[in-house]
C-alpha cells in the first residue's frame, strides 16, 4: 500500500537539442547579475560556456564569475562563493555542469545569507534554512545524480573526512534545468559509465525497501530496463542521440523525488559510498558500484522477494527448475556483469582505499534504517572488506 504523501516538484525542464535557447526565457525573470558557476574547465573546451555568456550578454546580464568548482565540492570552496555571492548581491545563480556544480550552486543558494557557519547548520545539524535563498538555474552537462530536479547538495569536508548530503525542500530545488543530450557527448567514457551506475544505484536504493505493491516499484522497473537498454547503446557509440537522451531523462526521474513518494527507501549504497568517497576524493558513480555487489549479496536473504522479483522483472531470469535463492542470486550475478561490461570499477582498493582506512571510513557511514536490514558496525566492516 502507499503511504500518504503530498507532492510538488517545482524545477521548470527544458529537454532537447534547442533547449538552451529557453535561457532567453528565464533570465528575464531575475534581476541583472548571475553568478555563473562551473567546474574545471571542460565548458570552456567543449564551446558551451561561450554560447552560455553569449546569451547572458545578450539578455544584458552582469557576469560574476565563480569556476573551479571542483568534483565532490568541498566545504572550503562553498565559504568562497558565499563570499562572492554576497559581496555581489548576485540575483540568479546559473550553474553549467554536472551535479558538483549545481549541487555546489544550491549550497551557496541556502549559505550565502546564513548567519552560521553552512556547514554546522545544514551538514552535521541538518537543519532547514530560515534565511534568504538565492535562485539557481542549471544547464546540465553531465548526467546522473538528478541534481537538476533535486533538492540534493553534497559537500565534503576534507578536514574531518565527511562527505555529507543535505536534501533541501521545494524552495532550494532549481527554478528551471535545461537538458541537452548534446552537452554530455564531450563526457570521457569514465565520467559516462560512473553516470550511468549512479542513475541505477538511486533507483536500486529505492526499489529495495518494503514489500507493499506499489506504482513507484513499476516505474522503477522500467527506468531500469530502459537504462541497461540505452547504456549498451551508449557505450558502442557515445553520440548516439537516441540512447544518451533516454539516459538523460532517466537520471531526472530515477531522483526527482517522484518514485520515493508512499514508500520507504534504503540508501545504504550511498552512505557507504559517500563514506569511501570522503576518503579517497574519488568519482561518486565509482565509489557506488565498488560497494555495491558486497552490500547486495549481503542483504539479499532479508529482502529475498523483492531481489526475486528484480531478477525476474528487470534482467529477465528464467525461474523453472530453481529456489528463490538461485533466481535472486542470478538477477546480481547479471547486474554484476553488467557493470563489468560498462567497465566500473568493482572493488575499493582500485580507489585508493587501504586497510588502514576502514575503521574510519566504517565510522563515517551514516547508518539507514529504511533497507531490509539495520547494519551495525561490524557489518558495515564485513561489506567493506568483502568490497576490497
Ligand atoms: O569540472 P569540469 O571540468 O567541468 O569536468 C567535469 C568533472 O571532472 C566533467 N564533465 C562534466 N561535464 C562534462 C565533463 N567533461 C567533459 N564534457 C562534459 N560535458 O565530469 C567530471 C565529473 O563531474 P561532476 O559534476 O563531479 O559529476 P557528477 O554529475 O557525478 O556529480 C557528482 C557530485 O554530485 C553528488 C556527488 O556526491 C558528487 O559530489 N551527488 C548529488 C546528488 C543530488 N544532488 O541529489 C545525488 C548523488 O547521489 C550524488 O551524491
Ligand atoms: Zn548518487
Amino acid at each position: 500500500m502507499l503511504g500518504n504523501f503530498s507532492y510538488s516538484n517545482p524545477t521548470k525542464l527544458y529537454f532537447g537539442e534547442d533547449s538552451l535557447q529557453f535561457l532567453n526565457e528565464e533570465l528575464p525573470k531575475y534581476g541583472k547579475t548571475i553568478l555563473l558557476t562551473y567546474g574545471g574547465g571542460s565548458i570552456k573546451a567543449n564551446g558551451i560556456y561561450d554560447k552560455v555568456v553569449e546569451i547572458l550578454k545578450a539578455n544584458g546580464k552582469q557576469i560574476v564569475e565563480d569556476g573551479g568548482v571542483m568534483p565532490n565540492p568541498t566545504v572550503q570552496k562553498l565559504y568562497e562563493g558565499c563570499k562572492l555571492a554576497k559581496e555581489h548581491n548576485v540575483d540568479l545563480i546559473l550553474a553549467v555542469g554536472g551535479g558538483s556544480v549545481c549541487d555546489y550552486s544550491k549550497a551557496v543558494s541556502v549559505s550565502a545569507y546564513c548567519e552560521e557557519d553552512p556547514w554546522e547548520k545544514y551538514y552535521i545539524r541538518m537543519e532547514d534554512v530560515d534565511n534568504k535563498i538565492i535562485p539557481v538555474g542549471c544547464v546540465l552537462t553531465m548526467v546522473g545524480t538528478g541534481s537538476e530536479m533535486n533538492g540534493g547538495a553534497v559537500i565534503t569536508n576534507h578536514e574531518q573526512k565527511l562527505k555529507i548530503g543535505h536534501i533541501f525542500g521545494d524552495n532550494v530545488f532549481p527554478k528551471f534545468s535545461i537538458l541537452n543530450p548534446v552537452f554530455t557527448y564531450t563526457l570521457p567514457q569514465y565520467q559516462m559509465v560512473a553516470g550511468i551506475y549512479d542513475i541505477m544505484n538511486h533507483i536500486t536504493e529505492q526499489y529495495f525497501s518494503g514489500e507493499d505493491d506499489n506504482t513507484s516499484d513499476y516505474i522503477m522497473e522500467g527506468l531500469m530496463k530502459s537504462l541497461i537498454h540505452s547504456s549498451r547503446i551508449a557505450l558502442e557509440n557515445p553520440t548516439d542521440y537516441e540512447a544518451r537522451s533516454n539516459i538523460m531523462w532517466t537520471a531526472t526521474w530515477a531522483l526527482n523525488t517522484l518514485v520515493a513518494q508512499g514508500k520507504s527507501t534504503d540508501w545504504m549504497v550511498h552512505m557507504l559510498g559517500q563514506s569511501v568517497g570522503a576518503y579517497t576524493d574519488a568519482t561518486h558513480g565509482m565509489t557506488l558500484s565498488a560497494v555495491s555487489m558486497a552490500y547486495y549479496r549481503y542483504i539479499c536473504p532479508y529482502g529475498l522477494a523483492k531481489f526475486k522479483r528484480f531478477a525476474v522483472n528487470v534482467w529477465d531470469v528464467d525461474c523453472s527448475g530453481k529456489s528463490d535463492e538461485q533466481i535472486a542470486a542470478e538477477g546480481l550475478e547479471r547486474m554484476e556483469a553488467w557493470m563489468k561490461e560498462l567497465g566500473l570499477t568493482m572493488n575499493i582498493s582500485a580507489l585508493g582505499v587501504t586497510e588502514d582506512m576502514l575503521e574510519g571510513i566504517t565510522e563515517g557511514v551514516f547508518v539507514m534504517d529504511g533497507g531490509y536490514k539495520v547494519l551495525d558496525h561490524s557489518e558495515i566492516m564485513e561489506i567493506l572488506r568483502a568490497s576490497m
